[in-house]
């Protein structure tokens, strides 16, 4: 069977409850901290704080069990876990570093009370070097209170994407595991093992390069991001589409299908602030990463794209016109709104004097809490509610109930039958049989 453990999570968002619940589903016994009573209350009370696929049931069905628990009580996290997984925040300080204030906190906490041997896991992001400062800040701790308890830290960091969190989690590509320690090593063997049926996807190296490796995993996603959108503002000034351009080369095995969409530029949580903090980590070390800087400045452009196609339409002044806008959350399946295009849009339209109402099928919640009040900005309940006496449609999000809309009935809801395509959800053939004036990224117009 499997050998089962004491586990802290440290810091229970996406990362931290989709890791925690996901290692209590083999029978670990997982403890879930955070400083945000906010958060603790609602998983007590048997809800989840974010929208996740499948996550939801999973932390019930472990919390009946009794393997997984949440606190918001720092001594006892500190006591339960021999392992201890870091998964607070690390967004980025004012010159695009990740802050470390938090992962700073969690160490010390440890240091503060650690009583035996323990694995203390960095799961965030953090830049190369974090984990020599971790083991530091619990060193001094202990130092100060004349206690030579061992430990060692280790570097995880975690792959999951938003929107397939539980089941990326559940059947990981690949584990990096950055450890220096032969104790921690069968430790940490011990919790992944389960995960994989072929064990060469646990993958050891040095700290260093673990901790590098995830930047280098997003640094790369951001730029085929980047180089596509690139491309697409260059086919449509040729007259060639970039839809067939995409098939045309994601067909080369070596450069493939997935993430070749261009579209309003990268959002989220994740590649915006892990770029420029690998680019601030270069240049602490002197080096200017010369590609990231074009693939961040291409993201700044792209993300005005479609604001620019509805000023060719309309002229710099949008005063009086009404914009229906579908898709708030960054990407499809989440709710998360952190660094989403849709702000960017949503501002860039009012800014102008037009007036927004905006819909999404899961971020409805988490866009009011995030975005607030804004003059000139409201929310509709349905997709066709949004739509009502608009002069224009907007797609931002590529949510799948945006995918196949009755045509006929957003021609009617529509002052006017005119789409901006964010996402290249439609066909240009279909939309121009259709009616429609429609403005995708990137695709030749019929
Ligand atoms: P999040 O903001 O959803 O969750 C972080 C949590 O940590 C918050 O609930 C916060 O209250 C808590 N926290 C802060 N300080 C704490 C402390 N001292 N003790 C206990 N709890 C504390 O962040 P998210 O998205 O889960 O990201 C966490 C880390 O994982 C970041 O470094 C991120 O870059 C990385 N990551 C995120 C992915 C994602 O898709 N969201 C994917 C892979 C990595």
């Amino acid at each position: 069977g499997n050998v089962t453990m004491r586990i802290t999570i440290i810091g229970t968002g996406y990362v931290g409850l989709v890791t925690g619940t996901c290692l209590a589903e083999y029978g670990n016994d997982v403890l879930c901290l955070d400083v945000d009573p906010r958060k603790i209350e609602i998983l007590k009370s048997g809800g989840i704080p974010i929208y996740e696929p499948g996550l939801e049931e999973m932390v019930k069905r472990n919390v009946e069990a009794g393997r997984l628990r949440f606190t918001t009580d720092i001594e006892e996290s500190v006591a339960h876990g021999t392992i201890q997984f870091i998964a607070v925040g690390t967004p980025p300080d004012e010159d695009g570093s990740a802050d470390l204030k938090y992962v700073t906190a969690a160490a010390r906490n440890i240091g503060k009370h650690m009583t035996g041997y323990k694995v203390i896991v960095d799961k965030s992001t953090v830049p190369v070097g974090t984990a020599d400062k971790v083991k530091a800040a619990i060193a001094e701790e202990l130092a100060a209170r004349d206690n030579t308890t061992s430990f060692a830290v280790v570097s995880n960091p975690e792959f999951l994407k938003e929107g397939a969190a539980v089941e990326d989690f559940m059947r990981p590509d690949r584990i990096v595991i950055g450890v220096e320690d032969d104790t921690a090593r069968d430790l940490m063997h011990s919790i992944y093992a389960p995960f994989v049926r072929n064990h060469d996807r646990i993958l050891y190296m040095d700290v260093r390069s673990a901790e590098l490796t995830k930047y280098a995993a997003n640094a790369m996603l951001a730029t085929r991001i980047s180089f596509m959108n690139e491309l697409a503002n260059l086919a449509e000034k040729l007259g060639a589409d970039i839809e067939f351009v995409r098939k045309g080369i994601g067909s080369d095995p070596r450069i493939g299908y997935h993430f070749l969409y261009p579209g309003v530029g990268y959002g989220g949580s994740c590649f915006p602030k892990d770029v420029q903090a690998l680019q601030r980590t270069a240049a602490e070390y002197g080096q200017n990463l010369e590609i990231l800087n074009a693939v961040e400045s291409v993201n700044y452009a792209q993300k005005s794209v479609l604001i620019h196609k509805i000023i060719q339409r309309y002229g710099e002044n949008l005063k009086g016109l009404h914009f229906a806008l579908w898709g708030l959350s960054f990407k499809p399946n989440t709710d998360d709104m952190r660094e989403a295009p849709s702000r960017i849009v949503i501002d860039g339209l009012l800014a102008r004097g037009a007036t927004v109402t905006a819909y999404d099928p899961v971020a409805m919640h988490e866009a009011q809490r995030a975005i607030g009040e804004k003059t000139g900005l409201a929310y509709a309940d349905s997709p066709k509610q949004a739509l009502e006496s608009a002069d224009a449609l907007v797609v931002v999000t590529e949510w799948k109930a945006f995918r196949s809309p009755d045509f006929d009935e957003v021609k009617t809801l529509l002052k006017q039958p005119v789409i901006f395509d964010g996402r290249n959800l439609y066909e240009p053939e279909r939309m121009k049989a259709e009616g429609f004036e429609y403005y995708p990224i990137g695709r030749k117009q019929p």
